[in-house]
């Protein structure tokens, strides 16, 4: 069998498998879909969002990118970012980055990568930014680590400036979260960088005043 092949046999397994479970799951499915978390994570074939957080189809609205980056020129995000929070409403953002993230990684280099480069250039930003405590750690992995940790603290820090979600906290809760995942552990870690309102957001940023 092709290695392709494999994948059309494993869904016809999936679909007899659910509805032998419920013969009604695939009719429930087609009737809409209400996900409470919108997901912004790595395209890295480890991470999938279902799978590492235990839930099903139907959970988690899912974006995702090389780097779980949110660049307020990206339209694919911006209309994923407005679909979830003005009609889907969901409750919260998770930005879920990982450690041994290869884009993260390629970023601290000064290698080309081709295409990919400019996309880089958004977390080479961010290592820039912090570059005084960046560059104070030693090994290359640990400082890879805490350059993940604070890619993501940035990408949060990039959705609240956002008018989406800028307006979406004037009329109700929204959550706006940080995790990176372990691909040793497959454990989340939570950065506690919850954003839910404009309180830490720099001025200059909010649309509002
Ligand atoms: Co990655």
């Amino acid at each position: 069998m092709d290695s392709y092949e494999r994948l059309i046999d494993g869904n016809r397994k999936f679909a007899m498998g659910k509805k032998m479970d419920d013969p009604e799951y695939f009719k429930k499915l087609s009737l809409g879909q209400t996900p409470e978390y919108l997901w912004i994570g790595c395209s890295d074939s480890r991470v999938p969002a279902n799978e590492i957080t235990n839930t099903k189809s139907g959970e988690i609205f899912v974006h995702r990118n090389i780097a779980n980056v949110v660049v307020h020129t990206d339209f694919n995000l911006l209309s994923v970012v407005e679909y979830a929070v003005e009609v889907l409403k969901v409750k919260h953002i998770i930005v879920c980055g990982h450690y041994g993230c290869g884009g993260v990684r390629a970023s601290m280099t000064n290698n080309t990568h081709g295409f990919v480069d400019n996309w880089l250039r958004n977390i080479k930003e961010v290592y820039s930014k912090y570059k005084v405590e960046l560059e104070a750690i030693s090994d290359f992995d640990k400082r890879a680590d805490r350059l993940t940790e604070l890619n993501v603290i940035e990408q949060v820090k990039n959705l609240a400036k956002t008018k989406t979600i800028q307006d979406a906290w004037k009329t109700r809760k929204l959550q706006v979260h940080g995790w990176v995942y372990g691909l040793n552990s497959g454990l989340i870690k939570d950065l506690k960088v919850l954003h839910d309102d404009m309180g830490d957001l720099e001025p200059i940023f909010r649309y509002d005043i």
